[in-house]
């Protein structure tokens, strides 16, 4: 059923006050052909929202937005070494964590606590501490919101790329990820290189490795460092990490001697957005009901009461800010809508 002016307050990790002039919940590839025949995807512009947790809505949505509640945990295929997991794209992606570490299935434990849906994962490519979901990505099916078909899309058909996709180029708003299919390891292989892991594990006293303590050693960090979108309204890291040359980074790093950076492949190197930030003095500044969180500069939050437009405002101000004094411009990461 469509439902009018519907608030989506609940349904945004910022908290923001806004609603969608025509919003569609289904929690079956059905329903949404059923709607599709209907023409109403044709006349006006669907967004299709998943956990709501990497989206910046500006204003009231004018459109349609429809509501990915489909369910589903798959075992589709399974060897001595893997397994092949089906996830319904709708499922919160901490709870196919959960359910993948319970199995003793490993893969995913420095991915927890990311919040979003298992369908909004490949989207972004999503990744933390080493690991991205590429790399147990094996395909995933869509709805096609244009032609009404359904088409599955391998690796190399979502051209993953750090935080991209397809989704968020050629395709993007055409497709509505019905399902995606992962292999968990049953052999575990630890990524435990990214500093803060190894650190955090030796203060847990964690002597065996194990997925759930790699697992509990990434949530101890995402804890001590992100806010709880449900205590401070945000969406994880607002820009990517900025890729620059190398003869860049040279320059700058004669001029500031202790910008960070990590080696990005042949003659270029990340430099963390949230180093840039701080450096450039906006960590913790609140302004207005926005502004730059304490523990981790790269994360925009709402105090309470911002609005969209307040928050790209700042975004905006952050942007001509480190690109005044780096000469680097930054790239949100979240969608502005
Ligand atoms: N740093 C600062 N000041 C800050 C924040 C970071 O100087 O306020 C510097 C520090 O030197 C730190 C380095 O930046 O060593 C990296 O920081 P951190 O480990 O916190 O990671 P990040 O690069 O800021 C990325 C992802 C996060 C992911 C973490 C851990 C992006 C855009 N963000 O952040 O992903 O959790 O690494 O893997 O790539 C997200 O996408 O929403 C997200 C939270």
């Amino acid at each position: 059923m469509i439902r009018l002016d519907e608030p989506l307050k609940l349904l945004n990790t910022f908290g923001l006050d806004v609603s969608s002039r025509l919003f569609f919940a289904f929690s079956a590839e059905e329903s949404l052909r059923s709607l599709w025949k209907t023409n109403l995807l044709q006349l006006t512009s669907p967004l299709v929202l998943g956990g709501g947790s990497n989206i910046l809505f500006t204003r009231n949505y004018h459109g349609l937005i429809l509501k990915n509640n489909i369910p589903g945990r798959e075992l589709i295929k399974e060897t001595s070494a893997h397994v092949w997991v089906r996830f319904g794209a709708g499922e919160p992606w901490q709870d196919c964590v959960q359910f993948a570490i319970a199995n003793h299935w490993g893969g995913l434990e420095n991915l927890s606590l990311i919040p979003g849906s298992i369908g909004a994962a490949p989207v972004q490519n999503i990744g933390a501490y080493g690991v991205e979901l590429k790399d147990c990505f094996v395909e995933l099916s869509a709805f096609d919101l244009v032609s009404g078909k359904v088409r599955t899309f391998d690796q190399s058909d979502c051209a993953f790329g750090y935080r991209d996709s397809i989704f968020k180029r050629e395709g993007k708003g055409r497709y509505c990820i019905l399902s995606v299919t992962l292999r968990l390891n049953k052999n575990h292989e630890f990524h435990t290189q990214y500093g803060d892991i190894s650190t955090m594990l030796d203060s847990m006293g964690v002597k065996t490795l194990s997925i759930k303590a790699v697992s509990e050693a990434v949530m101890a960090i995402r804890r001590s460092k992100l806010p709880d979108p449900d205590v401070l309204g945000n969406c994880g890291s607002f820009f990517k990490n900025p890729v620059v040359d190398a003869s860049h980074f040279e320059l700058l790093k004669k001029q500031f001697p202790d910008i960070r950076s990590f080696p990005a492949g042949e003659g270029k190197v990340k430099v963390p957005a949230g180093w840039l930030i701080e450096a450039d003095g906006w960590k913790g500044k609140r302004v207005g009901n926005t502004g730059c969180h304490q523990q981790q500069a790269l994360v925009l939050v709402n105090y309470g009461g911002a609005t969209g437009q307040e928050v790209a405002d700042h975004a905006q101000r952050i942007v001509a800010s480190v690109e005044a004094h780096f000469g680097i411009r930054l790239e949100t990461e979240v969608n502005i809508i």
